[in-house]
């Protein structure tokens, strides 16, 4: 046992089959940090149950699922993507789902959402010992019973940079509260923007179809693809003919990428300002466009299954204060 001690890594759980029937040495095998013994002879139900009793731990925190949103470039409609893809996740699952935005002084989130954040977000990275989930909570502003936003009402107090605990602190503690995490993140580079990419389930990476929007889609694919091998990276044209004469084809970035956008989203100046300006989400403002159908496409893939969505879930106590009654029609 003290041989195998060595090469078993943190985490890795060990059951054990042996022939000795007694109280000590089992009591032995426990304090080393065995997860159970059996007593041979076993049957394979006996190791099934072993095995189910060593991977069940009510009291784990629960995972959501975390999926970041990041503008090649500026300007893409990247924030405008995360947001609607919140709310569509919220309405598609009818489950928890936080959106977190991190455009610290000028996210517009709430405004999108016809919603005035009282707390901003930047306060509560502050001090990464501080974040909890009664922090979160008080942090957080409603929409609908599903939808919660961490965001900001807009300021230009100059704020001191969080530290990447703290932002990564703050993620993982809403990921126990809600099966799905949303996170806007700025287009800056360094290092709670490139810790958030790292600690992403799904990271899906916006781009216009030009060539400096190409070169920085590749940088962060290639970027990606070096350090989280077997997490998806996901991209979305956005304004896809804004330019229709002089912009390169969605076959250029497939090519360049290796990577079939999951989403083409045509220019439509109107359209979003529109929903801008009543405070609408696309299914909202505009259900029967095509966006709407597209964007739950998107969101399935994005695991917004029931049965991901529930498995994630499992075990989640905080969540329950997030189901709020439907507000009376
Ligand atoms: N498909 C679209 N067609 C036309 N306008 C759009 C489209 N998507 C977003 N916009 C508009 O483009 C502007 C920028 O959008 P948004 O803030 O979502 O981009 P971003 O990539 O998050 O920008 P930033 O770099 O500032 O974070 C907004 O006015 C938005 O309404
Ligand atoms: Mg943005």
């Amino acid at each position: 046992m003290e041989a195998l001690a060595e090469v078993v890594e943190p985490g890795r759980k060990v059951i054990v089959v042996g022939g000795v029937n007694d109280v000590q040495a089992y009591r032995r095998l426990i304090s080393q940090g065995v997860s159970e013994y059996l007593v041979a002879p076993v049957s394979s139900e006996d190791v099934a149950n072993a095995i189910i009793a060593c991977v069940k731990d009510p009291g784990a925190a629960a995972r959501g699922r975390v999926i970041s949103f990041i503008g090649a470039r500026g300007g893409v409609g990247s924030s405008t993507l995360a947001v609607n893809m919140a709310w569509t996740l919220a309405e598609l699952t009818q489950e928890a789902v936080i959106a977190i935005d991190l455009d610290l002084n000028f996210g517009t989130m709430g405004l999108s959402l016809n919603l005035d954040p009282k707390q901003s977000v930047a306060d509560a990275l502050t001090d990464s010992d501080r974040i909890d989930s009664v922090l979160v909570e008080r942090t957080m502003m409603e929409h609908g019973p599903n939808l919660s936003i961490l965001s900001t009402a807009g300021s230009l107090k100059e704020l001191v940079p969080p530290s990447a605990e703290a932002v990564e602190r703050l993620v993982d503690i809403c990921r126990t509260m809600a099966p799905f995490v949303v996170v806007d993140l700025p287009r800056r580079w360094n290092a709670w923007v490139t810790g958030t990419l790292l600690q992403s389930d799904e990271v899906v990476i916006v781009a216009s179809p030009d060539l400096a929007n190409l070169r920085d889609a590749r940088q962060l694919v290639e970027w990606q693809k070096a350090r989280r091998s077997n997490a998806a990276t996901k991209l979305v044209i956005s304004k896809s003919d804004a330019a229709k004469r002089n912009q390169l084809s969605t076959k250029d970035f497939q090519d360049t990428l290796g990577t079939v956008p999951s989403m083409t989203i045509g220019f439509d100046a109107t359209l979003f300002a529109q929903l801008m300006n009543n405070g609408q989400m696309i299914g909202e403002g505009a259900k029967a466009h095509k966006l709407n159908e597209q964007l739950r496409q998107f969101a399935r893939q994005l695991g917004a299954r029931r049965g991901i969505a529930k498995e994630s879930a499992k075990g989640l106590k905080l969540m329950t204060w997030l189901k709020r009654p439907k507000s009376p029609a």
